[in-house]
């Protein structure tokens, strides 16, 4: 934990709690807003954590980043006391606080929409042992909750300007993960991205890095959810096979550098080396390499 968020605050001069971004000065001065996303990294320093978060310091340093984004699984079981802990409900269960939508980050040209995904997921209201740790105060009734957050989302990416409007959620929709991807988001979520031609939607959960490029739509799918604990070895390669454009079995996290007219998203590894990167026109949004 603490060396990560040391690392965050000491390069991006940004605030950054529990996946809730506060910007504490201006940005994007000239013209640019570069951001890094990193996900599933709350494991005390274990696993790589510390390593991959001082390569974040040396790339967020050189990039000169304006501020990290979280995508969520911020602390671990073990990081807690126990099921009482106010830390979990805090971080895990309501990971992007509160309110249903967060508020949006908004920068101009830039605007970010952070989607609490966990109360989407028919797994976590199942019989499980994960289930039973959550806790659902403030989110029930579940179907109220979830149609308000999209209500309120579709509401939020409309009446936005911004040339790149982005999403961020935990779970990701498409995967060759692990965990695959999130039926509930795919029938929820997803047609609200497309409808509203988000560029890209950036989530963690799988404990890798992946590009999923869009499959009949304007939608980039971006995991970073290797701050910490990886190596899975589960990979569903067949699943994508023609829109797989890039895939990571292990620790790393990306850059996404926008300006009015273009965005370039890279994909760095625990050692802070360049596996991929693409780039996005933000006139069309079509791939430029
Ligand atoms: C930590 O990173 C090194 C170098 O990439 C790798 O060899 C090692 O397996 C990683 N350890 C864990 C626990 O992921
Ligand atoms: C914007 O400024 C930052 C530092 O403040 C720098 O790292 C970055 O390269 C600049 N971007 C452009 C497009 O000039
Ligand atoms: C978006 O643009 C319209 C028309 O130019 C303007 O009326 C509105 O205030 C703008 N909205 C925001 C959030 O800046
Ligand atoms: C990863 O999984 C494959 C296929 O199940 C197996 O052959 C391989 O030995 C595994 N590698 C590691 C490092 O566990």
């Amino acid at each position: 934990m603490l060396p990560l968020l040391i690392a965050c605050l000491y390069l991006s001069k940004v605030t950054f709690t529990l996946g809730l971004v506060q910007i504490s000065q201006p940005i994007g001065a000239n013209g640019s807003v570069t951001f890094l996303a990193v996900g599933d990294w709350g494991r005390k320093g274990a696993y790589n954590q510390s390593a991959v978060a001082h390569v974040m310091g040396e790339v967020g340093a050189k990039q000169g980043i304006d501020f990290v984004v979280s995508t969520g699984d911020n602390f671990y079981e073990d990081g807690l006391t126990g099921i009482n802990d106010p830390a979990f409900a805090q971080s895990f269960s309501r990971i992007y606080t509160a309110k249903s939508l967060q508020k949006p980050w908004y920068s101009g040209f830039v605007h970010i929409f952070f989607v609490d995904t966990i109360p989407f997921l028919n797994h976590y209201f199942g019989k499980n042992e994960e289930a039973n740790k959550m806790n659902w105060k403030g989110i029930l009734p579940r179907e109220k909750y979830i149609s308000n957050l999209l209500k309120d989302l579709k509401s939020a990416i409309r009446s936005s300007n911004a040339t790149w409007k982005i999403v961020v959620g935990h779970h990701p929709i498409r995967s060759i993960g692990f965990h695959g991807d999130t039926k509930e988001l795919l029938h929820q979520l997803l047609p609200i991205l497309q409808a509203n031609k988000i560029p890209m939607y950036i989530n963690g959960h799988e404990h890798c890095l992946e590009h999923i490029s869009n499959i009949g739509t304007p939608v980039e799918f971006l995991t970073t959810g290797g701050g910490s604990m990886a190596w899975r070895n589960v990979t569903h390669y067949e699943r994508y096979k023609k829109n797989l454009k890039f895939y990571h079995d292990g620790q790393g996290f990306i850059t996404v550098q926008l300006t009015k007219s273009e965005a370039k998203v890279t994909f760095y590894d625990g050692q802070g080396k360049t596996l991929h990167s693409f780039k996005l026109n933000a006139a069309n949004n079509i791939k430029a390499q």
